[in-house]
């Protein structure tokens, strides 16, 4: 692909995800609708809106209310916050304008809101973690300015969401604070099924966008991290925090921006295990996502956070010696993956573009149980190789298992563990050199060679040499004849 190729696509590119946008902001219209709506019923009178309402809660929240009261009654009751478990933020006087402060009134929300049911059964949830039966922090679709994280309190509870609005920290947030953090920092205190879902979240400069610790079961969906200078998400310790279908970004841009080499924070941190990240986009960072810990999964994530050239790092694995991490179907623009001394580390269906490429990195040269196969790799013909080896701290010593095969590559340097090679002598030594295309210098594990001659003669042979990443066969007199051969680095060794 040319040059001027690759900048079709990325333009083409671009309009995509400024489409992605564009659908994004009229999906917050959309809520903003639904807030002008339920507005109306905190000014309080409008009965249809109640049979609306009433009919929206109970499809939503368990309830304990027998349906024929809502039916039968030609005026129905007013609603009171002790049957319904949705906490409208407006109700507590936050603003939703976002010009006053509002952290006291969404913390008098979420304090009622985790209040724990006297009904509650305890048994949806883990052995001591009270079901807080589905309760909502309702945003109403407002705009909210806060100057402290939204802490949820320090109990053992779940099944609870907060949803629909946007978040914005004041110009004195703490800034090694983050907007929503589920804080559960006792190892006896524990957050279990919390959903964190359409959200807007803007750190402005100060801090953090949502810290997820100790947690089990967290979703965050649909959520819009912006203008964080640590972690837009945080994730520490617990496990199976999903976060899927959301944008994370540190400056607010689609690509090409002239900030770019200044991106300074990370977009997803995730320090623990079990963790799914799945149709995300992170669209400005340092890293887009940087992981250290075991058996997190990582699928349609479009990184485009800062380019490598610029010092970016699409996907940081940072688990040496104890890798297990799986990247799928994922696309890597102008920003890739390293990968510190990986055991067990898959990435594979993913989309590699504008020289974006793997470097594997040694700090005490482990590299094994290493797939990176089935992908498509695209650059600008400087010669930029798909796989690396960084080499720096220390060479790989333990290599084993490592197949890196069947990557489709145009516009790069083709690398590989594996590869095929044939070459014709009349004569009586055939030599291939595969040191072009293997990754690891000097080290064939396996090889297959067959020697094909025409004519009537049956020379013998035997293959006389394998260093340096070249083969050499050798008959006992001359003939003309063909050597193919196949070479493999990943056999254990
Ligand atoms: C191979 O070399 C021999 C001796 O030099 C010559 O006679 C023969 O024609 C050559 N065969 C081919 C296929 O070039
Ligand atoms: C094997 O090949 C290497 C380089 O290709 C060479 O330095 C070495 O001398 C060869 N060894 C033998 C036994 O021919």
């Amino acid at each position: 692909m040319t040059g001027g190729e690759n900048g079709k696509l990325k333009m083409k590119m671009r309009m995509v995800i400024l489409n992605y946008y564009c659908l994004v902001v009229l999906g917050f219209i959309h809520l903003n609708h639904h807030h002008v709506v339920f507005g109306s019923y905190s000014s309080g009178v409008s009965t249809a809106y109640h049979h609306y309402y009433r009919q929206y809660a109970a499809q939503r929240i368990p309830t304990t209310t027998p349906p024929a009261l809502i039916t039968l009654s030609s005026r129905p009751p007013p609603i009171s916050q002790s049957n319904s478990r949705v906490y409208h933020v407006t109700h507590y006087g936050a603003d939703p304008t976002g010009r006053s402060d509002s952290t006291d009134a969404l913390n008098r929300a979420i304090s009622d809101a985790c209040r724990i049911p006297s009904s509650s059964l305890n048994v949806n949830l883990l052995d001591g973690v009270a079901d807080l039966g589905g309760s909502q922090l309702d945003l109403d679709g407002g705009t909210y300015k806060i100057s402290r994280p939204l802490r949820l309190p320090l109990i053992s509870a779940g099944n609870f969401m907060i949803h629909g609005g946007s978040l914005s920290a004041s110009h004195d947030f703490p800034s090694d604070g983050h907007l929503i953090e589920l804080h559960s920092s006792h190892s006896l205190i524990s957050y279990e099924h919390i959903t964190l879902k359409d959200l807007i979240i803007n750190s402005n400069f100060r801090g953090g966008g949502i810290a997820i610790l100790n947690s089990l079961r967290t979703t965050v969906d649909n959520c819009y991290v912006s203008h964080f200078t640590t972690n837009g998400i945080l994730i520490r310790g617990g496990h199976e925090t999903y976060v899927r279908n959301s944008f994370i970004g540190q400056h607010i841009n689609a690509g090409g921006d002239p900030r770019e080499k200044d991106f300074s924070a990370i977009g997803i941190n995730i320090v623990g295990n079990d963790n799914s990240v799945t149709d995300v986009v992170i669209f400005s960072a340092s890293v887009g996502i940087l992981v250290s810990g075991q058996a997190n999964v990582f699928q349609g994530v479009h990184c485009y956070n800062k380019a490598a050239a610029l010092g970016g790092v699409g996907i940081y694995i940072r688990a040496p010696g104890f890798t297990q991490t799986r990247i799928l179907n994922s696309y890597f623009d102008f920003t890739g993956i390293v990968a510190e001394d990986p055991v067990q580390l898959h990435v594979a269906g993913s989309f590699f573009l504008g020289n974006a490429f793997v470097s594997i990195k040694s700090l005490n040269g482990v590299v094994s149980a290493v797939n990176i196969v089935d992908n498509m790799f695209s650059g600008d013909y400087t010669g930029v190789p798909i796989v690396q080896l960084d080499q720096s701290n220390a060479p790989f010593t333990r290599i084993d298992q490592v197949v890196v095969d069947r990557n489709s590559v145009r516009g790069m340097t083709l690398k590989s563990t594996v590869a095929r090679g044939s070459a014709w002598t009349n004569g009586t030594t055939w030599t291939v050199d595969f040191s072009r295309v293997l990754l690891f210098p000097n080290l064939i594990k396996h090889v297959q060679y067959t020697l094909h001659a025409a004519g009537a003669t049956f020379p013998n042979h035997i293959l006389r040499n394998i260093s340096a990443n070249r083969i050499t066969v050798e008959s006992d007199f001359p003939v003309s004849a063909t050597l193919h051969a196949s070479v493999d680095q990943s056999m254990v060794g």
